[in-house]
Formats: C-alpha cells, sequence, structure tokens
C-alpha cells in the first residue's frame, strides 16, 4: 500500500512537473523543447559545457527573437536579446529586477554574505553604501603608486620564473593581483612574488573552493528556485573565514596599538566602525573579505586572457608596445596615474580582450516586481512574474556578428571609436546601479600590470598551451579549461 502510494506521488509530481514546462507556450514566448528534469540545461548538466555558453548557443537560435522562454530544470527563465530590453532592466526598471540569483544569508555566510554580489534588496544597499568609498576616483589616484610599484616588483618575478621557460600566465597573474590587494585593502606587503606558498596565496586557492555539498545546493537552488528559502549555502570555507578574520583583527589591533593611519580600505572600515557600534568587527572582516574575493580573482582572469590575447597577435603587442614604451620614455621610466588614463590603444585592447573573454560570461537577475513587457512587433504584452530569473547573456551579446563584425578574432581597433559600439551589448561590468563596484581598480591594476609587462617582454603562446581554448564548465568564472602557457623573452 505505502508503495503503491509512492508511486503514485511521484507520477502526479511528474504530471504536474511537466505540465510547468508549458509555461513559456502558454505565454507566446518562443523557446527550445525543455528536457524533464535539466529543461535546456542538458550540456550544463553533463557537465560539457558552462551555463553561459550554454545560453550562447540558444542565443544564436533565436536571431530574431528579443527574448526566449527557457527552463534551468523546471525553473522558467528568460534569456533577454534586445539590448534595449537589456538597459530597461539593468536601469530603467531596475526596482523590478534589483536583485542577483544566487542569494547568500549573512548568517549562514557572514563573510560572502556580506558582499553586495550576494545580497539583497536593502541589505544590498547597505553593503554597497559601506564599501564604496573605497573605490571613487580620488581613492584610485592615491593607491595607484601602491599599484604601479607592485608592477615593478611582478617584473622583475615574472623575469625570474620564466628564465627557464613558460610559464603558467593565470597563476602568476594571481600573484600579481593578491600582492595588489595586500598592499591596496590591507596595508600589507602580501610577499606573493617571494613566497612559494604564503598566507595570501593559501586563502586564494581556497576562496572560491566551496565544498562539494555546496555546489549541490547551488544546482538544486537552480532547477528548483522555491527550495531557495529551505537550503542555505555557505561559501566561505571555515579556514579561510578564520584566516581572514585573523589576519584582519591583527592589523586593526596594530594599527591602534602603533596609532597608525593608512589611507587604504581597511582603514575607511575601521573609520565606520568608529562612529557606528552596529558596525562590528564582522562586518569589517566581511567587506575586507569582499575586497579579497573580488580584488584578485576576476582581474586575474582578465590579465591572463588580455597576454594571452597579446601573445597570439604580434601586430597588436608591437603596436601596444609603441605606445606603452613611448608613455614610458617620456616620463622617466614611469608610468604616472594620467598618462596611463591617456593610453588609447591600451584601453582598446583591455575592452576587446573583455569582449572576448568576460570573466562573468552571463549574469543572472531576479523579478522582484510584476513587469509587463510590451513587444516591439505589436504582439499581445505579457507580464514577467516575481521570481522568474532573467538572463542577461554577456558573452554570446559580446560575439554576435551583428554588433561585433568578425566577433571571434581579436581586433582592438573596434574600440578606438566608441561610437560603434551599440548600447547594451557590451556591457564586462554589468550595468546601471548593480554594476560592479570594483571597475575602476579592477582596471587599473590590469593596464599598469599589461603595461609593464608589454615594455619589459616580447611574448608568445607556448605549445603547452592546448588550442583552441575551451572553457571549464564547473566554474562560476570564464576560465581555460586547460591553462595557458606563455614564453616571455625579456627586452634588453
Ligand atoms: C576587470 C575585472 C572585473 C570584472 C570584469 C568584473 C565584473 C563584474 C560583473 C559583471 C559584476 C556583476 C554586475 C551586475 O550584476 O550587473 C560585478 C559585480 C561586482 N564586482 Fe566586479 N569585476 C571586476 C573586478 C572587480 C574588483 C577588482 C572588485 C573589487 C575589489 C569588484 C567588486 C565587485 C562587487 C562588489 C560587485 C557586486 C556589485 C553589486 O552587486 O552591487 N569587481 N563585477
Amino acid at each position: 500500500m505505502i508503495l503503491l502510494l509512492l508511486i503514485l506521488t511521484i507520477i502526479t509530481g511528474i504530471y504536474f512537473l511537466n505540465l510547468n514546462y508549458q509555461y513559456w507556450k502558454k505565454r507566446g514566448v518562443p523557446g527550445p523543447k525543455p528536457k524533464f528534469f535539466v529543461g535546456n540545461m542538458l550540456e550544463n548538466f553533463l557537465v560539457k559545457k558552462s551555463p553561459a555558453e550554454v545560453f550562447a548557443d540558444i542565443y544564436r537560435q533565436y536571431e530574431n527573437a528579443p527574448l526566449v522562454g527557457i527552463f534551468r530544470g523546471f525553473s522558467p527563465a528568460l534569456l533577454i536579446r534586445d539590448p534595449e530590453l537589456i538597459r530597461d532592466i539593468t536601469v530603467k526598471s531596475f526596482q523590478q529586477f534589483h536583485d542577483n540569483d544566487l542569494f547568500l544569508d549573512k548568517d549562514v555566510d557572514p563573510l560572502l554574505g556580506r558582499n553586495p554580489f550576494f545580497a539583497k534588496g536593502d541589505e544590498w544597499k547597505t553593503h554597497r553604501t559601506v564599501a564604496t568609498p573605497g573605490f571613487t576616483s580620488g581613492k584610485m589616484k592615491t593607491i595607484y603608486p601602491l599599484l604601479e610599484h607592485v608592477s615593478q616588483e611582478f617584473i622583475k618575478y615574472v623575469e625570474k620564473v620564466t628564465k627557464n621557460g613558460a610559464c603558467h600566465v593565470k597563476n602568476v597573474c594571481m600573484r600579481f593581483t593578491l600582492n595588489n590587494v595586500g598592499s591596496c585593502a590591507f596595508g600589507i606587503e602580501a610577499k606573493c612574488f617571494e613566497e612559494e606558498n604564503n598566507e595570501f596565496k593559501q586563502i586564494a586557492d581556497r576562496f572560491f573552493a566551496p565544498e562539494d555539498w555546496q555546489n549541490i545546493k547551488v544546482f538544486i537552488i537552480s532547477i528548483l528556485p522555491f527550495l531557495a528559502k529551505l537550503i542555505s549555502i555557505k561559501f566561505t570555507p571555515k579556514d579561510v573565514e578564520e584566516k581572514l578574520t585573523n589576519i584582519v583583527v591583527q592589523i586593526l589591533k596594530y594599527r591602534e596599538d602603533n596609532n597608525i593611519v593608512r589611507n587604504d580600505f581597511l582603514q575607511i572600515l575601521h573609520q565606520i566602525k568608529k562612529k557606528d557600534p552596529n558596525f562590528t568587527n564582522v562586518d569589517i572582516t566581511a567587506h575586507a573579505a569582499g575586497f579579497f574575493g573580488d580584488g584578485y580573482e576576476t582581474s586575474s582572469i582578465v590579465m591572463h586572457f588580455i597576454l594571452y590575447a597579446l601573445a597570439s597577435n604580434p601586430q597588436t603587442q608591437s603596436k601596444l608596445r609603441e605606445e606603452v614604451t613611448k608613455a614610458f620614455e617620456e616620463n622617466h621610466d614611469s608610468l604616472p596615474y594620467e598618462e596611463l588614463q591617456k593610453l588609447q590603444y591600451l584601453d582598446a585592447v583591455f575592452n576587446e580582450a573583455l569582449r572576448l573573454y568576460p570573466p562573468l560570461g552571463a549574469l543572472i537577475k531576479v523579478c522582484t516586481k510584476p513587469y509587463t513587457y510590451t513587444p516591439k512587433n505589436g504582439e499581445k504584452p505579457f507580464v514577467i512574474e516575481p521570481e522568474t530569473r532573467v538572463i542577461l547573456p554577456l558573452i554570446a551579446l559580446h560575439r554576435d556578428p551583428k554588433y561585433f563584425e568578425e566577433p571571434d578574432s581579436f581586433k582592438p581597433e573596434r574600440f578606438l571609436v566608441k561610437e560603434n559600439i551599440t548600447k547594451y551589448t557590451f556591457m564586462p561590468f554589468g550595468e546601471g546601479p548593480r554594476a560592479c563596484l570594483g571597475q575602476r581598480f579592477g582596471t587599473l591594476q590590469v593596464k599598469v600590470g599589461v603595461a609593464y609587462v608589454i615594455k619589459n617582454f616580447e611574448i608568445s603562446v607556448n605549445e603547452r598551451t592546448k588550442l583552441p581554448l575551451e572553457f571549464e564548465p564547473t566554474y562560476f568564472l570564464v576560465l581555460p579549461k586547460d591553462p595557458i602557457w606563455l614564453d616571455f623573452k625579456k627586452i634588453v
């Protein structure tokens, strides 16, 4: 009898879950046929492609549609193709789409739960407001000499590690961005060039490595989002939490005891704590941890893709070297902040690499209030309901031949005339009030690092690099499946 009841429950469950697959059909939204359980995410489910690549494949199949109805597991989601609708979602109607898909509860994950990226509604606003003063353009100007100093040390380090052959370029870039974060956010020398496996490097190796069980929970929520309220996720491993807390507490104590005031991110947080008794050491650590995690990983990925693109395109590399070397020569072998801002070709190279390899290949937003979508072709309007996920397929837009001629080629020249770029088709940092908070810092550290490398080395792709590049399907950022190896030849 119990077995019969169980079978009946399962059959009824399957029936209703299957009915859900009519969701977009009923609303007249075009989209690919979903498969039971996985929806349209089969290739991601089989660990063949990342979600961003699956979205890009679907994007290409619906050339004339402004939006496409898909299913992530059982859950309906809208893939947005129309740049004007993207503007609406990210800017004009931000109030209806202000949350990101993945939410971490700060009581379960005290560090990442306070990161603006993972917070919701009013809490997001609070966390973003706290972190914002650390990223003003005035702040960037004051920390720039620290970045330039790390860049000079970086050149010596690259020379040392490439003496005996090629280097794993992502690892090298990661040490560079970790040292920058140490210096600009924590006011310490992270020593990632001198020491093979120091504390900062150890934390970084574990920072984005949640336990398997947490990944399974993320997957379950992505296919059955209504379970989000019941399943709590903790990304930050316990040891990372403890180590970062220790570092922050020690630095703050040292500064208090010795009356030291430094012009860095930690100092800003410390000032807030002095004024607001509700702002605790956990808050300080969480925001410092946010700077740590956001600060090193995306930027080192971008930097290593830029170097790869330059290594694969020797003419572009020479052209950039010409621009950069001239700037160094005119400034007594250094590259002041104002001069860096003037380097137009460097800016174009930076943007073109971000177009081909945006570290976040797709953004997923949550509809928080009903939104009426009126198709331009006169078809019936329909309401995007609260809790519906809307997907902004960055990598698909960035590689759409409608917006970028020869989209798979690396051609920085297309960014020299910014008017050529259709708005909301190129958005590696997102758009609107929720766009990347660290854009200025990320841009600055990557540009100064690349400028120093190109001035000092000729780079080429080493045969250990597996081509064509494939993306790692299990990582949340766009990263090659197999590492990129580059040869560096010192220019004398
Ligand atoms: C070149 C490197 C970087 C790229 C390409 C990048 C890209 C992005 C993107 C696409 C988003 C999501 C925007 C959205 O949801 O609309 C984001 C969010 C964010 N990024 Fe970055 N990022 C970079 C570097 C950094 C750095 C260096 C920091 C801080 C040190 C940082 C801090 C943040 C924060 C705090 C958010 C969440 C913003 C919010 O939800 O209010 N990012 N970033």
